[in-house]
């Protein structure tokens, strides 16, 4: 055996599920593609034919797959459709990223612990649409972001990844938005890559990882 040969190392097969413009997507594709990350985009479907994300990911080279809700009878008809795609591409884990569809208990019991999802708050506060708004109608001062474990409740689930983003006199729904998806962008990869690397452990709510990543709470400093 030549001294370059190395073992191949599998890389956890991936699909991201979109329903829009996909940043927390493109944030995940750029992550994959450093050689000691241990999972691989194999697959990027969405709800959506025309959602910018589907273009983009085609034109990065990743396989791409739209299954169009609107065509089924109902909820679980289209997801069978979903896990057929997710079937025929060997997929292991999902990511949603922006995936605008509520999944049934069904679904997500086939993807238990294996299922992660991005949300723009500090879960378990502000669960649902329009965070940025409520939190500063609620005069919070810390917001941010969470990568979970998906779980039937909506917005629930252990939580992997958190980064806490300082609410500034200033800031509008717009502006908070734009600091806490710069933060979406580092904690998803971060998440992404300890579920990858298998050193996820949960018990109850409680995800543990026991590695040196194990600083995964990011605190970021207001902007000067
Ligand atoms: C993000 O804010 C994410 O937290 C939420 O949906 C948004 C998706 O944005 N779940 P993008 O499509 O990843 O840019």
């Amino acid at each position: 055996m030549s001294a370059l040969a190395t073992r191949p190392v599998h890389r956890m097969r991936t699909a991201i599920l979109i329903s829009g413009r996909g940043s927390n997507m493109h944030s995940l594709i750029a992550a994959s593609r450093s050689p000691d990350f241990p999972a691989e985009i194999a697959l990027v479907l969405s709800n959506k034919a025309d959602a910018p994300g589907l273009a983009a990911a085609k034109a990065a080279g990743i396989a791409t797959a739209a299954v169009d809700h609107k065509i089924y009878a109902g909820r679980e008809e289209f997801e069978r459709s979903m896990q057929a795609m997710l079937e025929i591409h060997r997929i292991e884990a999902i990511c949603l990223a922006g995936f605008m569809r509520l999944l049934t208990p069904w679904f997500v019991g086939q993807w238990a612990g294996r299922m992660i999802n991005i949300h723009p708050a500090l879960l378990p506060s502000y669960r649902g649409l329009h965070t940025h708004e409520r939190a500063l109608a609620d005069g919070v001062k810390i917001h941010g972001c969470t990568v979970h474990f998906v779980v039937p409740e909506m917005d629930a689930g252990p939580v992997i990844a958190q980064a806490a983003v300082p609410v500034t006199d200033q800031d509008t729904p717009e502006t908070l938005a734009v600091r806490v998806l710069a933060q979406e962008h580092v904690i998803y990869p971060l998440a992404l890559r300890l579920l990858g690397s298998g050193a996820i452990r949960i018990d109850g709510n409680r995800v543990y990882t026991g590695s040196a990543e194990d600083g995964r709470v990011l605190v970021v400093p207001p902007p000067v």
